[in-house]
């Protein structure tokens, strides 16, 4: 008898350590000081994530830049669509640079029939394609966003055909294992939001529908709310996944006295505003596109295309890779070639 509760205390003792040691951070940890003191607006870092954060954006070197005189890819080749305007020797430097960012390993090949270079045939070649216009898009025309620093097929890709972070639909019909009701997409562990039972899929409600973000009372009595609990709930998933795709802490972005005051957030809140807006129009006007493109097993299980959100680009970094402007590096890229 005494022995059985030894053991039994001993099993619980080791389960409650799991739990412990699995979950929370171990110290030491470092705060920094965001805001006015007695706001507690700190950031709290934690010297070992962040030394993975900065192995895992460490930006590649670049190709020395060609000249970009000389004859124009699109008279020299048959089928540019895009790169009309660069010249040869920029065309071809990009191309190589886009194999090291995207297919490293498979080489021209992953994109190209290279026995007929201007041929469409492959569904990445048609891909790659559309990102091109997408990342000129961006470097253009989200500067509110990505200011000077821009990005690059490197930004998300990181020497992968598919990049490390994206997303589907999610279908909120989907069952729970061992559970009989549908989990209407929340109230298990939540992927998408530090495995808690906030919902599985924030995602497609505010990074590609544009559902309201706002949840807070103005005023202390009922009718000026119209949010419900449900709502709150996206919305709480949302912002755990900004503090973890860029990882910072809440207050990063706010005071949390007063979440929805903007007065008194930082200036991040409005670079994360813009940053709404950017992902939702890459994920509607390029991302969602290309369903018919993508091979079925490419597809999500309600048969969208995959998408990109904040850690798509951000990888745990308040910058991705820590602010280094690849993008500089190639006008072809930016605003900067194309009139
Ligand atoms: C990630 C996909 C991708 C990879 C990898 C890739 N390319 Fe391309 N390539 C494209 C796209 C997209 C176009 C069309 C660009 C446009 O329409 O503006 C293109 C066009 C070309 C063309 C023009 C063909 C014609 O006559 O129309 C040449 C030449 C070319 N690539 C060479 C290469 C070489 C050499 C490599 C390997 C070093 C390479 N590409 C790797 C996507 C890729
Ligand atoms: C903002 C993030 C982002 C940037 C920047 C970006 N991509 Fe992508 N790319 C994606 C996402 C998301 C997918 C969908 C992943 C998938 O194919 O399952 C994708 C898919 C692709 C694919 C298809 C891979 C496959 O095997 O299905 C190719 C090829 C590709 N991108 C090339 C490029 C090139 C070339 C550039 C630069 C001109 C670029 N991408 C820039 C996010 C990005
Ligand atoms: C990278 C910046 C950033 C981080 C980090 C962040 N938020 Fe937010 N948050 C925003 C932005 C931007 C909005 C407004 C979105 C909009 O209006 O489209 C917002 C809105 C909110 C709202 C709604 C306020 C209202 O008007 O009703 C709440 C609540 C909130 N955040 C809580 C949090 C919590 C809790 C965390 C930490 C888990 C967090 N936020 C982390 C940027 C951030
Ligand atoms: C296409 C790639 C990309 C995506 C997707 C993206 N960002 Fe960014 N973000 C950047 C770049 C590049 C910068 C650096 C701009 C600069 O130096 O001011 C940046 C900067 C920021 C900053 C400012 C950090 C600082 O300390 O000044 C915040 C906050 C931010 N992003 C939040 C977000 C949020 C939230 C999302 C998702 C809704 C998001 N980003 C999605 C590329 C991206």
């Amino acid at each position: 008898m005494k022995f059985g509760l030894q053991i039994a205390a001993a099993l619980v003792a080791v389960i409650a350590a799991a739990i412990i040691f699995g979950t929370f951070e171990r110290p030491p940890v470092t705060t920094v000081q965001r805001g006015y003191r007695g706001t507690a607006m700190e950031q709290v870092y934690n010297p070992r994530l962040l030394s993975a954060a900065m192995a895992a954006n460490i930006a590649p070197a670049s190709l020395p830049q060609a000249p970009a005189d000389g004859p124009k890819a699109g008279a020299v080749y048959k089928n540019v669509q895009v790169l009309k305007d660069v010249s040869v020797a920029q065309f071809t430097r990009l191309m190589v640079s886009m194999t090291t960012w995207v297919a490293p390993q498979q080489g021209c090949a992953y994109c190209h029939r290279t026995a007929e270079m201007a041929s469409d045939a492959l569904y990445t070649k048609v891909v790659a394609r559309r990102m091109l216009q997408m990342v000129r898009h961006i470097n253009a025309d989200w500067t509110s966003h990505v200011a000077g620093v821009g990005v690059t097929c490197y930004t998300c890709h990181r020497g992968q055909p598919v990049p490390a972070v994206i997303w589907w639909n999610g279908d909120p019909q989907a069952a729970t294992p061992g559970v009989a009701i549908p989990a209407v997409g929340k109230n298990h562990p939540s992927a998408a939001a530090g495995a808690s039972s906030l919902p599985d899929d924030p995602f497609t409600p505010f990074l590609e529908q544009a559902n309201d973000i706002r949840v807070e009372a103005v005023q202390a009595l009922p009718g000026t709310d119209n949010h419900s609990i449900k709502q709150t709930d996206w919305t709480y998933a949302l912002m755990i996944h900004f503090s973890e795709a860029l990882g910072v802490n809440c207050t990063y972005c706010h005071n949390s006295r007063q979440f929805a005051s903007w007065e008194q957030s930082t200036p991040q809140r409005v670079t994360a505003w813009y940053g709404i807006r950017m992902v939702r129009d890459l994920n509607t006007q390029y991302l969602d596109g290309l369903a018919g493109v993508f091979p079925p097993q490419r597809l999500g299980p309600l048969g969208d295309a995959p998408k990109l959100n904040c850690a798509t680009c951000h990888r745990g970094a308040y910058k991705p890779l820590f602010g280094v402007a690849m993008a500089k590096e190639f006008p072809e890229l930016t605003g900067a070639a194309h009139p």
